[in-house]
Parts: C-alpha cells; structure tokens; sequence
C-alpha cells in the first residue's frame, strides 16, 4: 500500500516532506544500495553532507533512481573547515557536482563554528540566483541563531538539531517557531542510546496502536511537527519508519511521551569548548 507524506512549508513557501531519510554513518560503499532501498520504500527526500563522505554515492542512486528531479528534496551541509564566503561557494559547487544535480533543494550550514557569518552571505547568494530552494541552519541553539537572524538578510528555513524523547526542545521549536524557522530532527533515535528501542512508556505506547516504538517516535515528533530524517541501512525498517501516518497519539500520549524528557543531549554539547576545538580541527577530505 502506497503511504502518504505529509509536507511542511518552509518560510519561503518551499515545501518540504516532513519525512525524509538521512545518511549519517552509512559508508561510502554501502550508500549507493541504501538510498536505492530508501528511494524504493517511498523516500523523497535525502538528508546528506560534506562530511559523511558519502555524496557521490547519494548521487548515484539519485541517478540510477530515474526519479524526476522536482521530485527529489535534497539537504547536503557545509563543514567548518569550507566556511568562508569563497571557500563556500566552491564547496556548494563541489557538492553539486558530487550529488550530480544543479541545485539543491536545502543547503545547511552544519555548525555554527569557524567563518559562517560568510558562509551564510555566500549561501544568501546562491539562494537568490536560484541555486538553491532554501538556506538553513544545523547545531544552532537559541542564542546563535537569534544573533544570526538578527544581522542578516535571509531568515534560516531549517534548524537541524538532535530532538527526540531524551531531548525534546519545546522551548526551543516554540522560539524557532516565532522566528518561522522550521525544526528538523536529527538523531530521532538517540541512535538507540537509553535504551530506546526497548523504553517501557514508548513500548506500552506502541502496543496499543500496534506499531513499534520507531514508529512511535517518528509519529510523536511529526505530530509536532518536527521534520524527521530517521537513518536505517535494513530495507524492512526503512518501511516501517515510513509507515506512520495512518495513526495517531492522543494527548495523553503525547503528555507521557513529554514526561521522558531529560533536557539534555545523549551525546555531547556542542558549546563545550573541548568539543568546538574538537569539531574545528577536524578535516573531511
Ligand atoms: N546535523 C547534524 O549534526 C546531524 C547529526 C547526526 C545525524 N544527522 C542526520 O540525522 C539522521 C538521523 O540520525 P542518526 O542517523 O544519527 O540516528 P537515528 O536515526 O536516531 O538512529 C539510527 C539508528 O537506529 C537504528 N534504527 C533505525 N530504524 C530502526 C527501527 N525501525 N527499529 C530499530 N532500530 C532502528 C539504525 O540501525 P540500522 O541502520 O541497522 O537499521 C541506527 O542504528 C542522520 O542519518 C543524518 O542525516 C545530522
């Protein structure tokens, strides 16, 4: 049975799935089949970066896919290393030709670290040449993106941040959300940590829809309309993680679900300064 997506509109009128499917940790080698897998299981839009190493692969299936292009939502990241407003445009270029496409649906900035104040005029560029659908933002929390907002023309129409169960960023989707800036999810699963995939409130949960605690999540998150780009490399899971639109949790549910949060990051904080030394020396070509 096909399954409906829903979209989002963006703050430019873009439309967006507000259920993609991400690349993160799939290697090189492995990605071409993945995406294949993901683009067959219903999958439209694709969540990639410079970082990952794994573009061009992106591209070959987008290629082999034989999928129309407009009907294709494409998000690469720019890495701290190319920040800068030359070094920006190139590496835009670079990913362009990597993913083999001439635009790019959404382009991010991936941290809000290094140069990025001209990475961002350089991505303002590109967006009004019609480069690019929409600009955005990753890892930016309330107060750079504010300062960001503030002191440039474009307003961001992403922020990708971690947000699931543990973390849930009410305050901060409800800030984005004054500003018009769409929140999407990375890490929808804490990639397993806590326990996840075997929490008893998110179990309990799912045994009365009869979905998994996946699905669960993914409806919990869309249903606050938060966009998700859950990752799998199992064709069975890439399904079922589609497959979250034919329920619905009830505001009681929704209130449990809330009760897990923990305010914190399971991974690790991107302002400590360890970590921002960390991330700024780190090269990925
Ligand atoms: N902007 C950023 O800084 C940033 C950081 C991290 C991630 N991201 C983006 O967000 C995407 C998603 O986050 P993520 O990859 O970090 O983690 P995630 O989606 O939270 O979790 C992925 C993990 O969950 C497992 N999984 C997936 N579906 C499952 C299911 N139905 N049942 C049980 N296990 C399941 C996967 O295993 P299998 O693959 O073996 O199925 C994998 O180990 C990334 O791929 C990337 O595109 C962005």
């Amino acid at each position: 049975m096909a399954v409906q997506n829903r979209l989002v509109t963006l703050n430019n009128g873009v439309q967006m799935p507000i259920l993609g499917f991400g690349v993160f940790q799939v290697p090189g080698e492995q990605t071409e089949q993945v995406v294949t897998d993901a683009l067959a299981a219903g999958y439209r839009s694709i969540d990639t970066a410079a970082s990952y190493g794994n573009e061009e692969a992106v591209g070959r299936a987008i290629a082999a896919s034989g999928i129309p292009r407009e009907e294709l939502f494409v998000t690469t990241k720019l890495w701290i290393q190319h920040t800068g407003e030359d070094t920006a445009r190139r590496e835009f270029d670079t990913s362009l030709r990597k993913l083999g496409v001439d635009y790019l649906d959404l382009y991010l900035i991936h941290q809000p670290l290094g140069d990025y104040y001209s990475s961002w005029r350089a991505m303002q560029k590109l967006y009004s040449q019609g480069l690019i659908k929409a600009i955005g933002v990753s890892n930016f929390f309330p107060d750079r993106l504010v300062d960001l907002i503030q002191h440039n023309d474009v307003i961001p129409a992403v922020n990708q941040v971690e947000t699931h169960p543990f973390f849930q960023r009410h305050a901060d989707q409800q800030l984005m959300r004054e500003h018009r800036v769409q929140i999407e999810s990375w890490g929808p699963f804490a990639e397993g940590k806590n326990d996840l995939f075997s929490n008893p409130t998110l179990t309990d949960i799912g045994s009365v829809h009869g979905k998994s605690v996946a699905q669960v999540v993914l409806r919990w998150l869309t249903q606050r309309d938060v966009v998700v780009i859950p990752k799998s490399v199992r064709p069975e899971r890439m399904a079922q993680n589609f497959d979250i639109f034919d329920f619905e949790l009830s505001d009681e549910e929704m209130t449990r679900i809330a009760g897990l949060d923990t305010g914190e990051t399971v991974f690790f904080d991107h302002r400590d300064p360890k970590m921002v030394q960390w991330l700024g020396g780190r090269r990925v070509d």
